[in-house]
């Protein structure tokens, strides 16, 4: 994963496998069930460089020879906070790597004129206040949908907070950025606009639609 310089907070997942999978996300062909399997894979290559900060404690582990200090991730479970629903297909790859995080659920949707999000969903975990947060979005457009996911992240006392997508606009990462600037955002690629319509370009489509068979 690569900071970049120009613009801070933000991070780039370069590996190889990332860009591979990606291009053949981008590819119209590519076809509902391959679409699925292949964003469940990128979140979780991108998850592996997303947690790399978490914390560790240390405790006492007894091998079959002898007792030594062992490392695991310290405090509360962390939680993955899909914004529905295209981030819905991120969740059960990053599951496999983090088998006990929590998964909270924000449902917003942009309204196709405006392309203002309108919520009607939240639900996370209590305490808050203590635990790491992983929002999940494969876009990152307007940038309105995480903003807004973030905000009430923030309302109900998430304080450390990760945004990961697979495509993101430079209008979408400027605003996230002016709006939360404490909230790194991990992405596997900077597109290079948006479209009239609000879609990134070159980007990969309608990213709810390709996962979900809904076109
Ligand atoms: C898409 C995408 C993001 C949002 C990004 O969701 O999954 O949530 O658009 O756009 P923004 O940065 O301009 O807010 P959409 O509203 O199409 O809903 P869906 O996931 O239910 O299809
Ligand atoms: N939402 C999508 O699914 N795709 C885009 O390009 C922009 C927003």
């Amino acid at each position: 994963m690569t900071a970049t310089p120009e613009i801070p907070g933000v991070f780039i997942v370069r590996h190889p496998l990332v860009q591979h999978k990606l291009a053949l996300l981008r590819d119209r062909n590519t076809p509902t069930k391959i679409f699925k399997e292949l964003v469940d894979e990128i979140a979780m290559l991108m998850a592996y460089e997303a947690t790399a900060n978490l914390a560790l404690e240390s405790f006492s582990v007894e091998t079959p020879l002898e007792r030594t200090t062992g490392a695991r991730v310290a405090g509360k479970k962390a939680v993955l906070v899909p914004i529905l629903r295209a981030g819905l297909g991120m969740v059960e790859g990053i599951l496999r790597l983090i088998p006990s995080a929590r998964v909270g659920h924000v449902g917003l949707y942009r309204d196709h004129a405006t392309l203002q999000p309108i919520d009607y969903y939240f639900k996370i975990p209590a305490d808050a206040a203590e635990r790491d947060f992983f929002v999940l979005d494969p876009m990152l457009a307007t940038g309105g949908s995480a903003v807004a996911a973030i905000a009430r992240l923030k309302h109900a006392g998430a304080t450390r907070i990760t945004f990961l997508c697979l495509v993101a606009a430079p209008e979408g990462i400027q605003r996230l950025r002016q709006a939360h600037a404490d909230v790194p955002i991990i992405t596997a690629s900077l597109d290079r606009e948006l479209n009239a319509s609000g879609y990134i370009l070159p980007g990969l489509g309608d990213a709810g639609d390709r996962l979900f068979g809904t076109r």
